[in-house]
């Protein structure tokens, strides 16, 4: 895990004592589970997905209503102790860890859907609902929320607003500052501010809420959402593709996007390396392998394509759809784009082919650790970086697949290549500073140069807190920061974070 020898703790904050936790334990109503002071129920809250990052809280708190939150944060402002939102835990910045002994509000006790409306769609949930519960309830009245994400079996919605998610979806129902349409949120002084009844359109002023998405927890917890939801899809198709070069892959998409048109709900590209890794961890043959034995150890290697592409389609028609991917795949196989592909609409199918893509994430950190880079960048050097960055590993002399001595496994890129973001990966065999040195700055420096963003989807946090100037001007931090300093004077709302 992550030490800190270069921070201290800010003395400005109190240190939990006795009687606060008495003045928790009244707020939450005498609710003993909704106080966790035990070391080893704590180490859940105190540790990331990636167990990179490691806190040292000693309390946390999981309120049942807004009220609780607003008395509790209201408590902490006047006390100057600390604060960190906490979702289902799966941010991957390390945003959703205390740094020293903040007390950790948890969100998981506040997980009721609260409303939905079948002609509007339009859903009211408490934060705490897990994504994917949510979309098993749209699912049951034949919506779809507008994003998806690997984590969703225990990512909460909360967290996605926080953390302005993006994931697999994006592409086709666009950001959450889109679909959000309203917020409950609790600012650090314990006013509730309340928009969860916004319609659609609503042009009075500024729109508040936009400032809580991807706030990452700095501003004030939030405790609901509304949010509009599509219907959902009847006819879902995936073709899982193999290609020849990046050049490719770019070529795949404009030609998906022109023949594919209104149906195309995903675009996303994995190259082999990361094919490899999730060849390890899955154990089964590739999607596109022939005849590929497996080795001693159960893993058979992924055929030889340097890229692979996922295309999702999703419609209303299935006779329409699968005639139209029908079409598009018989002209970019013709015409050479494509050298390889395999197609499924069947359930089981679909997410078994989603496993090769879904499970990169998980796939990068089987070894020990993982590096994470989430960029945005223009699409013709979008792939560029990884390349980069494995020829620096190899010239420190700090990768190999198979020599156990390196510390570095494999760099691997992949992502949602359909609306400009990369995810690079540096798989390790354990957290090393030689290893990160090597990659920071560089790789935020080669963002910057090439006009990308050090963060397209997964958000700052403790991770990214040096380097915000690479993709933020100086003007823009200096407003970030005056607008923190307006809502959170003291300072209470997780920090030691980007800002
Ligand atoms: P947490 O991890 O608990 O918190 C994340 C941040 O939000 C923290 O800073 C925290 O303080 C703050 N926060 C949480 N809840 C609240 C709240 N109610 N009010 C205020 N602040 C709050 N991200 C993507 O964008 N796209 C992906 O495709 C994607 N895939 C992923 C796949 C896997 C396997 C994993 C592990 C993560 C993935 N992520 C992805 C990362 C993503 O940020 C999270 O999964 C998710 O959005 C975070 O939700 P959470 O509830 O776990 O939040
Ligand atoms: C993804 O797209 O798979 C996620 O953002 C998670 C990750 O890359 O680790
Ligand atoms: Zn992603």
């Amino acid at each position: 895990s992550e030490s800190y020898p270069n921070l201290e703790r800010n003395k400005d904050f109190a240190k939990l004592s006795d009687a606060d936790i008495e003045a928790f334990k009244q707020i939450l109503g005498g609710n003993a589970s909704g106080v966790i002071t035990n070391s080893d129920d704590l180490l859940f809250f105190n540790e990331d997905w990636m167990r990179k990052y490691k806190g040292q809280s000693q309390l946390c708190l999981k309120p049942k209503t807004t009220e609780q939150v607003s008395q509790i944060l209201k408590y902490c402002n006047d006390h100057k102790l600390a604060v960190v939102p906490q979702g289902g835990n799966t941010g991957l910045v390390g945003g959703s860890i205390p740094v020293f002994d903040e007390i950790v509000l948890s969100l998981s006790n506040m997980n009721s859907v609260r409303s939905f409306d079948n002609v509007s769609g339009i859903l009211k949930v408490d934060a705490g609902v897990v994504l994917e519960t949510a979309d098993m309830y749209l699912a049951e009245q034949g919506f779809i929320f507008p994003l998806d994400l690997g984590a969703k079996g225990s990512c909460h919605v909360g967290g996605n607003v926080a953390t302005n998610a993006g994931g697999l979806r994006l592409l086709r129902f666009g950001s959450l500052h889109g679909s959000v349409l309203g917020l409950e949120v609790v600012l650090p002084d314990g006013t509730i501010v309340n928009s969860m009844d916004a319609l659609r359109k609503d042009n009075t002023g500024y729109d508040l809420k936009q400032l809580f998405i991807g706030s990452e927890g700095t501003l004030g917890i939030i405790t609901g959402v509304s949010i509009l939801c599509p219907a959902r899809p009847k006819a879902v198709n995936i073709a899982f593709l193999g290609v020849e070069s990046y050049e490719a892959v770019q070529e795949t998409f404009k030609k998906a996007k022109n023949e594919l048109s209104e149906i195309l709900s995903a675009f996303e590209f994995m190259d082999r390396s990361s094919q490899v890794l999730a060849a390890h961890m899955i154990k089964q043959s590739h999607p596109l392998a022939q005849d590929e034995e497996p080795d001693s150890t159960g893993v058979s290697q992924p055929p030889e394509y340097p890229f692979y592409v996922l295309i999702e389609t999703s419609g209303s028609n299935k006779d329409h759809d699968d005639a139209k991917l029908e079409s598009f795949l018989e002209n970019v196989m013709e015409d050479g784009t494509v050298s390889d592909g395999t197609v499924s609409q069947d359930e089981s199918q679909l997410r078994t082919l989603w496993r090769w893509r879904e499970g990169i994430a998980e796939a990068s950190n089987q070894f020990g650790g993982v590096y994470k880079y989430d960029v945005s960048l223009p699409l013709p050097v979008l792939y560029e970086l990884v390349e980069a960055v494995k020829v620096r590993l190899a010239e420190h002399d700090l990768i190999s697949f198979d020599d156990a001595s390196k510390p570095v496994v494999d760099a691997v890129g992949y992502g949602h290549v359909g609306d400009g973001n990369l995810h690079l990966n540096v798989s390790v065999r354990g957290y090393n500073k030689d290893v990160e040195k090597v990659l920071e700055p560089f790789v935020y420096e080669w963002i910057q140069e090439h006009k990308g963003s050090i963060s397209a989807e997964h958000g700052l946090g403790f991770q990214k807190k040096n380097y915000v100037g690479y993709t933020k001007s100086d003007v823009e931090i200096k407003l970030i920061k005056d607008l923190k300093k307006h809502y959170d004077p003291n300072g209470i709302m997780n920090p030691y974070k980007y800002i």
